[in-house]
């Protein structure tokens, strides 16, 4: 190893997971921007090699993996290569994640099993093999990408929220021992960021039946989603401020801050807005 201290950000190196796209795109271009030699991995390899091509075109350092999250020999592969080929491992961004929608009701356990094993087992995969690591170097910063539905209440996101909950709470228990050898732990709890989830719930997720396509959108476009530009900047600026619980945009504390208040004020707000879902359900059922 070249140093022992955490580079923020020129000169570090930096592991992304779901950066061919959306929050992990834009992440893996602010970090190559600010001087880090960035590694996109992605289950979608051609996506993510054009996304490295387009960061070394503006004369930055990528380069592009393909990566399942959920096998855990090629996630530790990877970090171990990585830090071997450039001496060090400063970030691991476990951004990779899914999207499923919809009531319980309509939830088969192949689709509970889908979201954890991606965004669950796959952040502890990330988390364990980069803490390893981090932990012989003693510097590193684990970031994580949770949800604002990790720290309170979201419509129709019942198996979406119980792997966003894992993921802080995973973070908080880490953030505390990893603190020890010198390593950080962050979690990012984005609100509605403009990605391809918002739209089709993105390439591997789904929007199960019970709230309409155009509903979600109303919904969704009501709370003006962020720009992800945007948001990896001032997410960047706040890792590097070793920040434990980072939710942007910032005005969605209120909804974390009222949940901690009042807990059963949140869920008799959220009771109203499914008694309105459950009209589309009654619906679908008479039509079969
Ligand atoms: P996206 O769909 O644009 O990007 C997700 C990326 O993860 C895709 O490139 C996809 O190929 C990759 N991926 C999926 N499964 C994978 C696997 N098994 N292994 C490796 N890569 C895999 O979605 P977005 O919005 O950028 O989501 C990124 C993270 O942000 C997710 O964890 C999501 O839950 C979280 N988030 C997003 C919000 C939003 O409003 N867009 C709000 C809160 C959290």
């Amino acid at each position: 190893m070249t140093d022992n201290k955490l580079r923020a950000y020129d000169g570090a190196t930096a592991v992304v997971t779901g950066a061919a796209s959306g929050i992990g795109r834009a992440l893996a271009v602010e970090l190559a921007r600010r001087g880090a030699d960035v590694v996109i991995a992605d289950l979608q390899a051609e996506l993510a090699e054009r996304t490295a091509e387009s960061i070394r075109a503006s004369g930055c350092k990528a380069q592009a993996v393909e990566l399942d999250v959920r096998d855990y020999a090629a996630v530790e592969k990877l970090l171990k290569d990585t830090a071997e080929r450039t001496g060090r491992l400063d970030y691991m961004f476990n951004n990779a994640g899914i999207v499923i929608t919809g009531p319980a009701l309509y939830h088969t356990i192949e689709n509970w099993n889908n979201i954890i094993d991606i965004n669950l087992r796959g952040v502890v995969n990330g988390a364990h093999a980069a803490y390893q690591i981090m932990y012989q170097q003693r510097f590193g910063h684990i970031v994580s990408t949770a949800s604002l539905a990790g720290l309170t209440l979201g419509l129709g996101e019942i198996a979406y929220a119980t792997t966003k909950f894992g993921v802080v709470g995973l973070t908080k228990c880490l953030r505390t021992e990893a603190a020890l050898w010198g390593v950080r732990v962050s979690v990012l709890c984005p609100g509605l960021i403009r990605t391809e989830v918002l739209d089709d719930a993105g390439v591997y997720g789904k929007n199960l039946p019970g709230m309409s396509q155009g509903q979600r959108k109303q919904t969704v476009e009501r709370f003006r989603p962020m720009d992800p530009a945007a948001f990896a900047r001032k997410a960047l600026d706040a890792v590097a401020r070793n920040k434990p619980i980072i939710v942007l945009p910032w005005w969605w504390r209120v909804w974390w801050w009222a949940d901690r208040i009042s807990p059963s004020l949140v869920m008799w707000f959220f009771q109203k807005q499914v008694e309105r879902i459950k009209r589309d359900i009654d619906r679908e059922q008479q039509q079969g």
